[in-house]
């Protein structure tokens, strides 16, 4: 099958979170397993970009509204990812430093969905399926039905992918006209409330709307920022897939950023090692149990409450606990968090940033993973963590619920709770304490129980082919 994958990030081309990893390794795995994989993105300024060779496979012109654009599809020339990598270059539009965050990203974001379907057009033959991933690309699938210029690909399946719904991609309606000549009839295929909304356009005109666990399917029609509704009404069309990790990336065994290799064999002194040189360079006791949190400051993920779950672990357990942080977003919070490395030197410190290398590190050489979210459509710090014995600490809700089984009855090898709360957390970080302090073999047990699980790709690009097929 030929599968054309949409995104707004991919590993290792460009990666804001957890988008970047599924993108960057669900179409590697169906290629491996005898498809046709590509994947095309926006071309930002990245090292990627300057490391590794490219040639034009098409130049284009079309318009966003009454403004004209030229752009470039270019292809990775060695396919050193495993899969076909395209990137579109629309000048001074999307080769910027970041993926997101400036005042343009609707223009941006449009632009590169129309250059996509008109580099799609210009092929002499149809792809199988587009796959569209998160409301960046949530416009294709309208468009490629009820545009009149893509009339060519109107029967081509569309699957789109929901990684995550608080994110919606709004546009007010005075930036219709940024749409290619369009049905208007089909006004209300575009439109959730008042506005444009691309990704409730998208579960509106996908023929199949996936999303990344099967918790998260059942809480999109609870809440959804606002569409809830419409999922209770399209839940015919809608599956929950759950997200794999990439073993060649993800494992204690061979990855490259971390100083220790270890296995299940070895998991008690492989993860000491690399807590070791971790403890040394931020400062931290090795003999204390470590606790980690890793990812955006946002609230989402409940980093509004971390400050104060923390100071109340440190104060609660004075000389039986070491914090490390590694997250950025809300400056508050990133303040907030500093702050404490000031207040408890020698047990707790933050990294305020991003920082590839160091996560693969913390993954290794942590004992505790905290990971408390609001909202977690599936989650890959905890599978992460996971795959390098290291218990993830999580609050019960998408992903993070069916992918960790509580310790509580001897069979689970995780902590979950129910709140992000100050209290919820507090006692999680008590009964870790206990199982560090009081029951090492048990800890032993949950380590390489974990590290058995098997949360490869295979499984899910299995069930993706299956859905695509169900399409024909
Ligand atoms: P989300 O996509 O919602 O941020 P996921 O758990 O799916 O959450 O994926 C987060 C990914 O981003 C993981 O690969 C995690 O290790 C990585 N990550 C998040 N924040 C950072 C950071 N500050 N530095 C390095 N990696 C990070
Ligand atoms: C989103 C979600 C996260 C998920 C990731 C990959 O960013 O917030 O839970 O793991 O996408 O699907």
């Amino acid at each position: 099958m030929e599968i054309i994958h949409v995104s707004a990030e991919c590993y290792p081309v460009a990666k804001a979170g957890g988008l970047g990893d599924v993108v960057g390794a669900l179409p590697k795995y169906q290629t491996s397993m005898g498809h046709s994989a590509k994947v095309v993105m926006p071309m930002y300024k990245t090292k990627f970009l300057y490391q590794h060779e490219w040639v034009i496979d098409f130049k284009g012109r079309t318009n966003l509204g009454d403004k004209w654009f030229e752009f470039t599809v270019i292809k990775e020339k060695h396919n050193t990812l495993g899969f076909d990598l395209y990137l579109i270059d629309i000048n001074g539009l999307l080769d910027r430093e970041s993926v997101y965050g400036y005042s343009d990203d609707t223009e941006r974001f449009t632009s590169f969905q129309i250059a996509v379907i008109n580099w799609m057009c210009s092929w002499q033959h149809k792809p199988d399926v587009i796959h569209c991933h998160d409301h960046h690309t949530g416009l294709i699938p309208f468009m490629v039905r009820y545009c009149y210029d893509y009339n060519k690909l109107a029967d081509v399946p569309t699957v789109f992918t929901i990684h995550n719904a608080q994110y919606q991609g709004w546009m007010g309606w005075d930036k219709s006209s940024y749409i290619p000549r369009w049905d208007t009839w089909k006004r209300g295929l575009l439109e959730w409330g008042n506005s444009i909304n691309p990704l409730a356009s998208a579960v509106k005109n996908a023929w199949l709307v996936t999303t990344v666990s099967h918790s998260y399917l059942d809480e999109l029609r609870e809440n959804s920022n606002g569409l809830e509704a419409l999922f209770e009404y399209e839940k015919g069309k809608c599956i929950g897939i759950l997200n794999g990790i990439d073993a060649d990336v993800w494992s204690p065994e061979t990855d490259a950023y971390i100083d220790d290799h270890y296995t299940t064999k070895d998991v008690d002194k492989g993860k000491a090692a690399n807590k070791a040189i971790l403890c040394e360079r931020f400062n931290l006791d090795p003999a204390k149990p470590l606790f980690i949190f890793i990812g955006r400051l946002v609230g989402e993920k409940a980093a509004d409450v971390l400050p104060d779950a923390f100071l109340s672990a440190l104060y609660n357990h004075p000389e039986e606990i070491s914090i490390l942080v590694l997250g950025s977003g809300d400056p508050h919070v990133e303040w907030q968090l500093s702050q404490l490395t000031n207040s408890f030197p020698g047990k707790y410190n933050t990294m305020i940033g991003y920082n590839e290398k160091l996560s693969h590190q913390m993954y290794a050489g942590a004992d505790f993973l905290l990971m408390p979210s609001r909202v977690e459509p599936c989650g890959l710090n905890q599978m992460y963590s996971m795959q390098y014995g290291t218990v993830p600490v999580v609050r019960s809700t998408g992903g993070l619920k069916d992918t960790v089984v509580d310790m509580g009855d001897y069979q689970g090898w995780g902590i979950r709770f129910n709140h992000a709360s100050v209290g919820d957390i507090s006692y999680s970080i008590d009964r870790a304490i206990d199982l560090y302090y009081n029951k090492p073999e048990h800890l032993t047990w949950m380590r390489k129980r974990m590290m058995m699980i098997d949360n490869s790709w295979e499984n899910a690009v299995q069930q993706y082919i299956n859905a695509y097929s169900s399409l024909k």
